[in-house]
């Protein structure tokens, strides 16, 4: 495509805004899909047309020559399209691969769907609503949870959607490519207001970025509010770094994996903590007892989240200065 017809198609609503690294990807493999159905279709109808005349009823009296296929044309039309089926497999594997894995270093943004609207909580402490404001470059998770029922994170520029469920987090990621602002969607129907759950990420230039960072965030980063609640609702009782506590020690826990009273092993990501302050009984570290409190419905899930914040960046303690 030429830059003339590039621009042909510039404010057409066929196709929306390419913006993340992604779209490029996406749009190819659509384009594919498009040509070879649009190529079987024209094909197919065209030889049905052609043939329809072709073999047309001459006179009243006439017969239809009976006819038992071929081994060349079975093997054709089985082996052609079974290529062309392997092709679109592993093409779309390699995109959906692409989509699902997020490189080792995000800048990860906390989201919240609720009837009828998108809470996004950033590390450094902001709060938006309907808004969400990343840089440019920068390749951004989404760790995503529902309050109340099904919602779906779309951002048809970026060529992102992926469910946000109530009970669980999901992911999606994306790498804005250029700045301005794109539309956010809920694509599950969710509600009278399902139509209304709508907003706008807006992408900027990093040194933007920082100084809108900068500009809010009142209450401290999020893992500092998650400390607070830590201290409000007792936990550090229990969980104490001195190995001393009846919880265990969440000190450097985060991304580790730890053995369970069944003798399982699992990795402490953000789905176990939640699970472990909403239903701790569930699976307990190998070695405690199966002795502390349910938290649910004493905290939010905006609440989890600065919690789950707080127990990753104990990661471990800051490094002994020696010179
Ligand atoms: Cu939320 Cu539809």
């Amino acid at each position: 495509m030429d830059e003339a017809d590039a621009d042909m198609w510039k404010g057409t609503p066929l196709f929306p805004d390419s913006a993340s690294t992604m779209a490029g990807r996406v749009d190819a493999l659509y384009f594919f899909l498009i040509v070879v159905s649009a190529f079987f279709s024209v094909l197919i109808a065209g030889l049905i047309v052609f043939y329809a005349v072709k073999y047309r009823r001459r006179s009243p009296d006439s017969v239809g020559a009976s006819f038992h296929g071929g081994m060349a044309l079975e093997l054709t039309w089985t082996v052609i399209p079974f290529f062309i089926t392997i092709v679109i497999f592993v093409w779309g594997a390699s995109v959906f691969f692409a989509m699902s894995r997020p490189p080792d270093e995000t800048l990860n943004i906390y989201v919240v769907g609720k009837q009828w609207m998108w809470k996004f909580q950033h590390l450094d402490g902001q709060r938006e609503i309907n808004e969400l404001h990343v840089p440019v470059g920068r390749p951004v998770k989404l760790i995503m949870t529902s309050e109340d029922v099904i919602h779906d994170v779309f951002v048809p520029a970026f060529r992102v959607k992926a469910d946000v469920l109530p009970g669980r987090y999901t992911n999606i990621w994306f790498q804005p490519t250029k700045p301005g602002r794109y539309h956010l969607f809920c694509a599950e129907y969710c509600g009278t207001r399902h139509s209304g759950m709508v907003g706008e990420v807006v992408v900027m230039d990093p040194s933007e970025y920082q100084t809108w960072l900068s500009g809010g965030a009142p209450e401290g980063s999020l893992a500092s509010a998650g400390a607070r609640l830590f201290q409000d609702l007792a936990c550090n009782t229990c969980h104490r770094p001195d190995a001393q506590g009846r919880g265990p020690v969440l000190e450097g826990l985060f991304g580790k994996t730890a053995t369970l009273q069944s003798g399982e092993t699992i990795t402490v990501d953000e789905a176990y903590v939640r699970e472990s302050i909403l239903n701790p009984s569930a699976r307990v570290t190998a070695g405690f007892q199966p002795i502390m409190p349910t938290f649910q419905g004493l905290v939010t899930e905006e609440q989890l989240l600065e919690l789950v914040e707080y127990v990753k960046s104990l990661q471990s303690l800051p490094p002994v200065q020696t010179r």
